[in-house]
């Protein structure tokens, strides 16, 4: 099958066209470095010519409210248009487990905007959900960061690897479109404050970690549940420990 990967530089994207390229499909590695920009349109109707899949995990260079949702509405847009022109089988996109359930979250609500148009196109489509990476633990120390305190949520987090999440997107990929939602989350579920202090422990990383459930997490109060999935998701294997210890070989 011809799959055309939008981000398919990024940190999933290139994971997902090495996996499919290694199932002997024809794979496009589709961003702005090699001319494919979903925001302007340029070259998507190219790359798209006789393609079976399209696989959406482009990610906005901005997170600023307005610029989010800009991203996602324009881009979403345009590969939806491209797409039926093109004739695709199957729409893909990665979105965030609980985007309808923080609406005060700019990031969230570009990602629901996003998912919405995917869901009125009338194209075939898997959105294949995911909890927070484990490669944003960082992000998420970082912007609870003031001095040497990292003061986060207590609300759960289950973190997911980009190597599994990569996995099922490229599953879903080859699968049969659910047109419906698949939610992937990691094997773990701790509160946000208890796996940043043992992520940022095992790191050797000394700033302190206060769990305060009144900590906004990128700018919204989170329930206990809102990052998590209880919809019986399908669960990657790669646990903290392992992951870390795959990061230090
Ligand atoms: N981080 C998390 O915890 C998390 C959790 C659940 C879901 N997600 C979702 O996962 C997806 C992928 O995230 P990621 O971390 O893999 O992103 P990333 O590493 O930042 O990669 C983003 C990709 O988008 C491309 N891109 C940016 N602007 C573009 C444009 N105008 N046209 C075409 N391509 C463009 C970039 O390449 P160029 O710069 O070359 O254009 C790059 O390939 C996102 O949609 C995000 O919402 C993330």
């Amino acid at each position: 099958m011809k799959m055309v990967i939008i981000g398919g530089s990024g940190l999933i994207g290139s994971k997902v066209a090495e996996t499919l390229k290694l199932k002997g499909h024809e794979v496009i590695a589709a961003s702005r470095r090699n001319g494919i920009d979903a925001v302007t349109g340029e070259g998507i109707a190219e790359a798209l010519k006789n393609a079976d899949v399209l696989v959406d995990v482009s990610n906005s260079p901005s997170f600023e409210d307005q610029a989010v949702l800009e991203f996602f509405q324009k881009s979403t847009t345009n590969l939806v248009k491209a797409g039926k022109e093109a004739g695709i089988h199957h729409f893909v996109a990665l979105s965030v487990v609980g985007t309808d359930r923080l609406p005060g979250n700019g990031y969230f609500r570009a990602k629901l905007a996003q998912e919405t148009i995917i869901r009125n196109s009338g194209i075939p489509y898997t959105i294949v959900r995911a909890t927070q990476f484990l490669e944003f633990l960082d992000a998420i120390a970082y912007t609870a960061t003031t001095g040497d305190e990292v003061r986060v949520s207590t609300g759960f987090l289950q973190p997911i690897a980009a190597s599994d999440v990569a996995g099922f997107v490229a599953e879903a990929a080859l699968a049969k479109p659910l047109t419906g939602i698949l939610e992937i989350a990691g094997p773990e579920r701790f509160p946000m404050n208890e796996v940043v202090k043992d992520y940022l422990a095992l790191k050797g990383d000394s700033r302190t970690v206060v769990g305060d459930p009144e900590a906004e997490y990128f700018g919204s109060k989170l329930q206990p549940g809102s990052l998590v999935s209880d919809e019986n998701p399908k669960l990657g294997a790669t646990t903290l420990k392992k992951w870390l210890a795959e990061k230090a070989a």
